[in-house]
């Protein structure tokens, strides 16, 4: 490409930066310009997974799209400019293809940093404008590789097609503890913090929650920020058995959908079945430490389209979820306080050595209130902690 649209395309990569990954994964982090007549009219980036995508963001800034119709308006804008090919499939999607956006927009040149290296997609998009007669053109490697540096943790989810992304999530101590020795935890972090987590259940398909924390906090695993609501919430997916489960709980305060994850001969007590019809009963094969964690995601991802799972505790979850490798990033919630006690953030063996510890990378620091949040990607070359290190082999 020339060097005007090296510029352009520059600019497209600098509007994705202002994306975090913890908010779009396992979607790609994306920025688009719309133009016209050579002018750069609209900025759009992709801002959270379900969320629109960043070339509906740019035609909206740019004032070519109708809210109530829900569609481009037709030309406002004759070119755009996308870090990533657009989208062609509709399949397991929460939008529109934006291949169709910028088909109803009436855009005849295409400028595009990265072709998809989803296998799935690849060059679907392109194939699809070109051949209704938009002039596409493909930047060199140079934006492939800055499309990729800037993508880790959507880029190692393509290894995991059949599961959902796997966040787990935490407030600790200090000293890295996530409740007293009598299991109370609520509340380690303050407003800002668990405003946050509000915000990441908003954007997830699903919150999953251990038995342990049910019975403990009672807690309503919905999205909420008053006084405006969100306009997705999660639907809830609990493990463990439901013998203590109450009709009081808070739980069931709210309609949005619950999922109770069992084994393969439970059933729903008969005055859950008869109150909440709705509840779904997912009976998953069990081990000697409770459910298998890796049947019950394939599961949500297959029947229930979870995309993104927003994991909440407690430490014994956890603690299953990383022994067998079944998370992609956690986010800790630090108050600057020091609880002391045994609870720690996951429960389960320790390595043997430090070096064989899970490697975290690619952090994403905030400062919330007094609390410090810090996300992390799982670093996908480093060995699990129960993994034995040769190295340390006699
Ligand atoms: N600070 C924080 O951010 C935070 C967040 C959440 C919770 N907490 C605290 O953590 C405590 C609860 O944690 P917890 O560790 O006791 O319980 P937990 O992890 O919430 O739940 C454990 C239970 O889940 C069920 N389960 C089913 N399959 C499992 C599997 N494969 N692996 C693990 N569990 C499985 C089991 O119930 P069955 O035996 O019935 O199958 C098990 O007893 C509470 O004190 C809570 O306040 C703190």
């Amino acid at each position: 490409v020339n060097s005007r649209a090296r510029q352009l395309l520059n600019k497209a990569f600098f509007e994705a930066e202002r994306a975090t990954w913890l908010y779009t994964a396992p979607n790609p982090r994306v920025g688009a310009l719309a133009m016209k007549s050579g002018h750069i009219i609209g900025y759009g980036y992709h801002q959270q997974f379900g969320g629109p995508h960043a070339e509906v963001q740019a035609l909206r800034d740019a004032g070519a799209w109708d809210p109530n119709a829900n569609k481009a308006i037709a030309g406002v804008v004759d070119q755009m400019v996308v870090t990533l090919e657009p989208c062609s499939s509709t399949k397991g999607k929460k939008q529109p293809p934006c291949s169709q956006a910028l088909l109803d927009a009436g855009v005849q040149q295409l400028l595009v940093g990265a072709v998809d290296p989803d296998p799935r997609h690849a060059g679907a998009g392109l194939s699809q404008l070109r051949q209704a007669g938009i002039q596409v053109e493909v930047a060199e490697t140079w934006a492939q590789s800055r499309f990729e540096q800037q993508n880790p943790a959507f880029l190692a989810h393509l290894q995991y097609p059949t599961r959902p992304w796997i966040l787990l999530k935490w407030a600790a101590s200090l000293d890295g503890k996530t409740a007293t020795d009598g299991g109370v935890s609520q509340w380690i972090s303050g407003p800002e913090s668990r405003q946050e987590v509000h915000d990441l259940r908003a954007l997830s398909d699903a919150v999953l929650c251990g038995k342990g924390t049910l019975l403990a906090d009672d807690p309503q695993l919905t999205a909420r920020r008053s006084p405006e609501a969100y306009p997705r919430q999660p639907k809830r997916v609990m493990v463990g058995g439901l013998a203590e489960v109450q009709a009081e709980a808070k739980l069931f305060e709210s309609s949005q959908p619950r999922i109770w994850a069992c084994g393969l001969e439970d059933q729903l007590p008969t005055w859950l079945s008869l109150q909440f019809p709705d509840d779904v009963c997912l009976r998953v094969p069990g081990h000697d430490h409770g459910l298998d964690l890796s049947t019950l995601l394939q599961r949500l991802h297959q029947d229930f389209q979870v995309g993104r799972i927003l994991v909440e505790g407690g430490a014994h979850l956890h603690g299953s979820l990383l022994q067998a490798g079944l998370l992609d990033a956690v986010v800790r919630y630090e108050a600057p306080t020091l609880m002391g006690g045994s609870f720690a953030s996951y429960l389960g063996p320790s390595c043997q050595h430090p070096r064989q510890a899970l490697s975290l990378e690619h952090e994403e620091r905030r400062d919330l209130g007094k609390d410090l949040r810090r996300a992390f990607l799982v670093q996908r070359r480093s060995a699990s902690p129960t993994t034995p290190d040769k190295s340390t082999e006699a």
